[in-house]
């Protein structure tokens, strides 16, 4: 049996006895991969958060930031009437809090365009979104991904929560449209109900982009397998395909956060990404300038504006320019 979808990353079959062989899968993280023999099939879920791919919902997301970095023990997953870390505190976050704080995450504005008023670094942007596509970058980096039928409505609890987070159906469903005018702006646009894109610049997969086993961008030990196994000791190379919008408001970038500047960034691209790398090198130096302007213009919006794509005086901006469309 083989499953594939439209971008061919969902590819798997059975072996003679059954069980599942998942090796011809791309881009998917360990933990989805996982299956205990024939009838626990692999879930094969895309797995949006954590750099190498490790967290599935928002409420996971939570859950567990709050208990590592907060000391923060959620009763939805410690129990109700525990002080797990022993500081005098039980239940210190209910259901409901955890609830609140993942849906103020999952409503937060999207990141937009700032396009320079200056004509001629309009123009540069403009180019460099051309020069972006054609050498390749595009082909990881996804200028956008559209959502499915409703999937701009976000529900708590949320169907992919894993075992340790609120499930479905063990408390009333709290519903919110993603797109409603009342939420922060700017938010994307929905096309009459039919067709929301979410210009997020990833393909959600995994990559490896290193160059090799002595490249200083790999991380030593792999969080997807027991501590202590071969594989947890064998490293791990391979991380989501970074979204780069609102890429220029967030320095510094790479999963280790060592990168300083975009350019550094665009450069570091070794791997799977080597031969668009090349393809970069090998442009003029002003088309490489285009490209991290156009970078550049991915931007987080000035709190309340309310177009996605504004000029550097915060005007709404039509893109792509006039005549381009
Ligand atoms: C083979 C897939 C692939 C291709 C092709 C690719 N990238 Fe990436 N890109 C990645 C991955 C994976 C990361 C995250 C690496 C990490 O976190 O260690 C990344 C990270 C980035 C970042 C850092 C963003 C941040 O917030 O940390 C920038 C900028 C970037 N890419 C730009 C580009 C540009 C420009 C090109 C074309 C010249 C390109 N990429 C081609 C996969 C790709």
């Amino acid at each position: 049996m083989a499953l594939d979808t439209t971008m061919g990353w969902l590819r798997d079959a059975r072996n003679a006895d059954g069980s599942w062989d998942v090796s011809g899968v791309e881009g998917i993280s360990a933990v989805s991969l996982r299956t205990t023999g024939a009838a626990d099939p692999p879930s094969l879920v895309i797995r949006p958060w954590h750099q190498p791919s490790a967290v599935v919902s928002l409420r996971e997301f939570s859950n567990n930031a709050f208990n590592h970095h907060h000391g923060i023990q959620s009763t939805e997953r410690f129990g109700t009437g525990t002080d797990p870390d022993g500081d005098g505190f039980v239940d210190e976050m209910t259901r409901a809090d955890v609830t609140a704080v993942s849906v103020w995450q999952a409503t937060l504005p999207v990141p937009g365009r700032v396009i320079p008023s200056d004509p001629d670094l309009a123009d540069a942007v403009w180019q460099g979104e051309q020069l972006f596509a054609q050498i390749g970058c595009g082909g990881c980096h996804l200028p956008q991904l559209e959502l499915d039928n409703w999937g701009w409505i976000y529900t708590e609890p949320n169907p992919f929560n894993p075992p340790g987070n609120l499930q479905v159906g063990e408390a009333p469903e709290f519903q919110v449209n993603l797109n409603a005018k009342v939420l922060p702006q700017p938010r994307l646009i929905n096309e009459k109900n039919q067709r929301t894109v979410v210009p997020a610049y990833t393909d959600l997969k995994l990559h490896d982009i290193t160059g090799g086993p002595d490249d200083p961008n790999r991380e030593t030990l792999n969080m997807h397998f027991a501590a202590g196994s071969e594989e947890f000791f064998a490293g791990n190379s391979r991380f989501l395909t970074k979204r780069l919008w609102g890429a220029a408001s967030m320095p510094p970038y790479f999963h280790h956060g060592l990168f300083t500047t975009l350019r550094e960034a665009v450069l570091a691209h070794a791997g799977e990404a080597q031969t668009v790398t090349d393809a970069f090198n090998a442009l003029s130096d002003i088309e490489q300038d285009m490209i991290i302007e156009f970078l550049k213009s991915l931007q987080i919006l000035p709190r309340g504006t309310k177009a996605l794509v504004i000029d550097d005086q915060g005007r709404p901006r039509q893109w792509p320019p006039p005549g381009n469309n």
